[in-house]
């Protein structure tokens, strides 16, 4: 059972792989806790639980109630929540949402996408003593159309541009950065310079650390078309049809309920 704190992630720098999967409620809360290093309430829930479109429909209310349900639920792990679409686009907005995504969840991060054009709003955060992770490279809130997502970091014009965002969001206060979909070399240098720990989504084995969405790795949603850095760990839809297959089966054979599932 792992025990983590920050001070405990930032040792793991360089030496053990940092670990990171999604959670948006309880029964999940449950089992990742003590397991990964870092729970993540990701906006992906809008696509993954919702079934929207992409994650620029998630609203506040949202992200407060499963971060709620996922942190209450965690002892020994961290917390990182997502501030959804349109809830950070100036640093009076960025703080008052903050605050309240903080007071109400009580997780220990937030994570924010970011360009160039926020790193002031990851400094006042900071300098507001919120506990920021910061998300660069592919930022899903920027697409409507995940179909259209590529990685960056190839073209060194492009390489430079990451590898000085990254530089002044550690400058900035971040304590950790995910980087999504960056091209290997590039994420490897992003880590090697800086002193926070990387946290990498399709950007390769370099990182200080490794996120998936929980779905991805279970194969649940499995009719949605996945990313080539997704693996399949298990396959639960299997489980989880047998299981219906089986109900229905019992009910029609008047199988199910039986003597011990009834109260008399
Ligand atoms: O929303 C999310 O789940 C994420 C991760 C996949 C990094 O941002």
């Amino acid at each position: 059972m792992l025990n983590i704190n920050y001070k405990k992630l930032l040792l793991k720098k360089n030496k053990i792989p940092i670990t990171c999967l999604t959670a948006y409620s309880k029964p999940t809360a449950n089992l990742l806790d003590g397991k990964v290093d870092l729970i993540l309430v990701g906006d992906s829930l809008g696509t993954t639980l919702y079934g929207m479109k992409n994650t620029r429909g998630v609203t506040i209310e949202m992200m407060k109630n499963h971060g709620k349900a996922v942190v209450k639920n965690t002892k020994s792990s961290m917390t990182i929540v997502d501030m959804p679409y349109n809830t950070y686009r100036n640093k009076r907005e960025a703080l008052k949402n903050a605050k309240e995504l903080i007071a109400f969840t009580k997780a220990d991060f937030l994570k924010i996408e970011t360009d160039k054009k926020n790193i002031q709003i990851v400094k006042y955060l900071s300098d507001n003593e919120i506990k920021v992770v910061s998300h660069i490279g592919v930022t899903p809130q920027k697409f409507s159309d995940f179909k259209k997502i590529k990685s960056v970091g190839k073209q060194t014009k492009d390489a430079q541009r990451l590898l000085n965002l990254a530089i002044e969001l550690e400058s900035a206060g971040s304590k950790l950065i995910v980087l999504e979909c960056i091209y290997e070399t590039v994420a490897k240098k992003i880590t090697n310079i800086l002193s926070i720990p990387t946290i990498g989504i399709g950007s390769s084995k370099y990182c200080d650390g490794q996120v998936l969405v929980i779905d991805d790795i279970l194969n649940f949603n499995s009719n949605i078309k996945k990313p080539k850095f997704v693996k399949h760990f298990t396959n639960i839809e299997e489980n989880i049809s047998k299981a219906i297959n089986n109900f229905v089966k019992s009910v029609k054979k008047k199988k199910f309920p039986l003597r011990k599932h009834s109260y008399k």
